[in-house]
């Protein structure tokens, strides 16, 4: 028996492919349902990976559609639709555009799947997931976004690589914003327990901070078309099988803040621990006083964007 019944994978790009991929393989749901607008999309992808399911082994159904009747019945669905990033472009100029395409899926998502958890990708993902939770109308515990999961794996893989220790030795958190004001939190981030500044100068570490600042816009300027897809879907899947499983995983998190880390009424990304219900608490951490600066500076540029799409026509 699968975790979950069914997992509906908003957008089938490069994003929603990989993450529908992943997810088939993990075994957590009887079904997983790609939906995308482009017709033959959707289904073509999952065709392809439903027929890795005789080698893999994995029991999953893996199914497309072009109707987001698909959403009926979903116990998570993922937003991932939406426009990436081209080189020289930030998060936030995708404002808009995604604005208009998460609030008809989130309003659809409280039409036809009330009960669902909701996790959104979708850039610039702070902003969408507020949109998305507001758009939605379900409670903010049960929407939440994927960002600092994906920022500390680069930050995790940068270091060990400096280090040349398992990727996996290594743990952290990014906080705040997926986004330039980003905030890797050193004071937490260590090697199976042994912190890091014992084992790393400072000018070192501080470029490897640098280089996490801008992982997603490394991998925008080498591909040139498209934006990073395997290790945001990791994330994700990291994320929903989480959900599916009970796990209460304490990972960093796009969560909706409301008196936690002095902000109210914002999305942010923070240590949450998850489990079915979605978010089951905010665990509160000590930040220096630069990170502090760091993290205020991070929900100012959150609460710009919300100003640009509170003016949206609605
Ligand atoms: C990145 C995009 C997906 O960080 O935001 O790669």
């Amino acid at each position: 028996m699968s975790a979950l019944g069914k997992i509906v994978v908003l957008g089938a790009g490069n994003i929603g492919g990989s993450l529908a991929q992943r997810l088939a393989e993990m075994d957590v749901a009887a079904e997983v349902t790609l939906v995308d607008i482009v017709d033959g999309l959707p289904q073509g992808k999952a065709l392809d990976i439903a027929e890795s399911a005789p080698i893999l082994g994995f029991a999953t159904k893996v199914t497309g559609s072009t109707s987001l009747d698909a959403l009926s019945g979903a116990d998570v669905v993922v937003e991932t639709a939406g426009l990436a990033r081209k080189p020289g472009m930030s998060r936030s100029d995708l404002l808009e555009k995604n604005a208009s395409i998460v609030k008809g899926h989130a309003q659809a998502l409280r039409a036809k799947a009330p009960q669902a958890v909701a996790v959104v990708v979708t850039n610039p993902v702070d902003v969408m997931t507020y949109y998305f939770w507001k758009q939605s109308g379900l409670p903010s515990n049960r929407v939440f976004g994927e960002s600092g999961t994906l920022d500390t794996a680069r930050f995790r893989t940068f270091v060990a690589d400096e280090l040349k220790v398992a990727p996996r030795d290594v743990t952290g958190f990014v906080l705040g914003t997926h986004g330039d004001t980003m905030v890797p939190i050193l004071s937490l981030t260590s090697v199976s327990g042994v912190p890091l500044a014992r084992l790393l100068p400072a000018e070192r570490l501080n470029a490897i901070v640098e280089r996490t600042k801008q992982g997603g816009g490394e991998i925008v300027n080498l591909l040139k078309s498209g934006s990073a897809f395997y290790a945001p879907t990791a994330a994700q899947a990291e994320l929903v099988r989480a959900v599916a499983n009970d796990e209460h995983r304490l990972v960093p998190a796009a969560v909706h803040l409301d008196g936690a880390f002095g902000e109210r009424d914002v999305y942010l990304g923070a240590p949450a621990v998850i489990g079915r219900q979605g978010i089951e608490r905010v665990v509160e951490v000590d930040l220096t006083p630069g990170e502090w600066d760091a993290f205020r500076a991070s929900a100012k540029a959150v609460r710009d964007d919300l100003a640009i799409l509170a003016k949206l026509p609605p």
